[in-house]
């Protein structure tokens, strides 16, 4: 596709979504976070003018480094402006030339990207596949340098988690120069008894080297944060390129994350609410007949024979008021076109039957699903 083609399709994309308007979700229209973000900005400003090595650290900053750690019961934490600076920081820190970074196949683009900025050797394993780790690290068994896993805790694109007990035993397994990192971006907030992510819930923090993250999802703001138990760790701050050459956080921004932390704590309903949605999201479209990820989750990936089913699909579901997003090749794991819906603590349950409803009509006039879109409509209301 030329790039007049590439510019027609994303202001299509753009078109669409401004004529949806905005959905409420939870934190992102909480008053407390709401009063706390605005109070900030009054008392400290909107922006800091500088890096967080120059003059972008404010006592904030470490106020809120001081309530991650406290949460997550670690040692430290640091925080980065975004998700996807935290990912480059934290992995092109703990890795460089000579040394060994083992990635899952279907890992998010930053991590990607994190890989080729530290300059160490790159190997994939097989999609949540300890027995394919556990090989490769094998074949690293006496090489010199540091070997770091990095995994996710839910999958981007298809919403599955990762089997990060198994994944843990294997790095114990493999000895000491072997580190565990995990990204946590669609799980915190969403699993483990205080919402700290797959790494609680599946009671492996401890093997959990470095846990991050981003605060653009659930935290309902803009800005990263990683926490470790390492002794090491502070030395990040100043090997993390992507935490010393760019403007730290606004104090609006951890304004917000410091009060969405507060309320996450405060509301375990909303983790609870958000739980119902997602199953009953994923069942219904399961019962419809759509063919979607392998896991209930609060990204519930609709997989689709090809991009244009999967473009058309889109834009019936538009239409019709419900927006999803798409993810198409060269996006997605193993090619796969998708689309992505996402669901909050906040849809209440006229929304999810509305949302059901529509794609059960859409999914017929595409065949995709059998049975009138009535009939199966009926089926999951
Ligand atoms: C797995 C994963 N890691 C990192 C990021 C980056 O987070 P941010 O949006 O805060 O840059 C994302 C964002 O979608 C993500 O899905």
């Amino acid at each position: 596709m030329g790039i007049k083609q590439r510019a027609k399709a994303i202001s299509s994309a753009y078109g669409a979504l401004q004529a949806l308007g905005r959905d409420p979700t939870s934190l992102t229209f909480d008053q407390y976070c709401i009063d706390q973000t605005i109070q900030a900005a009054r008392e400290f400003g909107v922006g800091t003018t500088g890096s967080r090595i120059a003059n972008g650290t404010y006592e904030q900053h470490r106020a809120l480094e001081e309530q991650i750690a406290k949460f997550f019961n670690k040692r430290a934490a640091i925080v980065y402006s975004t998700g996807f600076m935290a990912s480059l920081g934290v992995i092109s820190a703990l890795a460089e030339k000579g040394d060994h970074l083992l990635i899952d196949a279907d890992s998010h683009a930053s991590i990607y990207d994190a890989c080729k900025l530290s300059g160490a050797e790159t190997t994939r394993f097989r999609h949540s596949n300890p027995e394919d780790l556990a090989k490769r690290l094998a074949r690293l068994k006496g090489t010199p340098g540091d070997k770091v896993i990095v995994v996710e805790g839910i999958y981007s694109m298809l919403g599955d988690s990762a089997p990060l007990a198994e994944i843990a035993a294997v790095k114990r397994e493999a000895g000491d120069d072997v580190y565990l990192v995990v990204d946590e971006a669609h799980s915190l907030g969403v699993l483990g008894e205080t919402g700290r992510g797959k790494c609680q819930a599946d009671g492996v923090e401890a093997d959990c080297d470095y846990i991050f993250g981003t605060f653009s999802k659930s935290i309902a703001t803009t800005g990263g944060y990683c926490v470790s138990d390492v002794e090491e760790f502070e030395a990040l701050r100043s090997y993390s390129r992507p935490y010393m050459f760019t403007a730290s956080m606004t104090p609006p921004t951890v304004a917000t994350a410091r009060a969405a932390f507060e309320r996450m704590a405060a509301l375990p309903e909303l983790r609870e609410r958000l739980w119902e949605n997602s199953n009953r999201l994923y069942g219904g479209l399961a019962k419809l007949g759509f063919d979607l990820g392998p896991e209930v989750s609060p990204v519930v990936a609709v997989k689709l024979p090809d991009p244009r089913v999967a473009v058309t699909l889109w834009n019936l579901l538009i239409d019709a008021g419900v927006y999803t997003n798409i993810a198409i090749p060269p996006a997605t794991p193993n090619s796969l076109s998708l689309l992505r819906v996402s669901v909050s603590a906040v849809h209440d349950d006229a929304q999810i039957t509305q949302a059901l409803e529509v794609f059960a009509e859409a999914g017929k006039k595409l065949g995709l699903v059998p049975g009138t879109g009535d009939a199966a409509a009926s089926r999951v209301a």
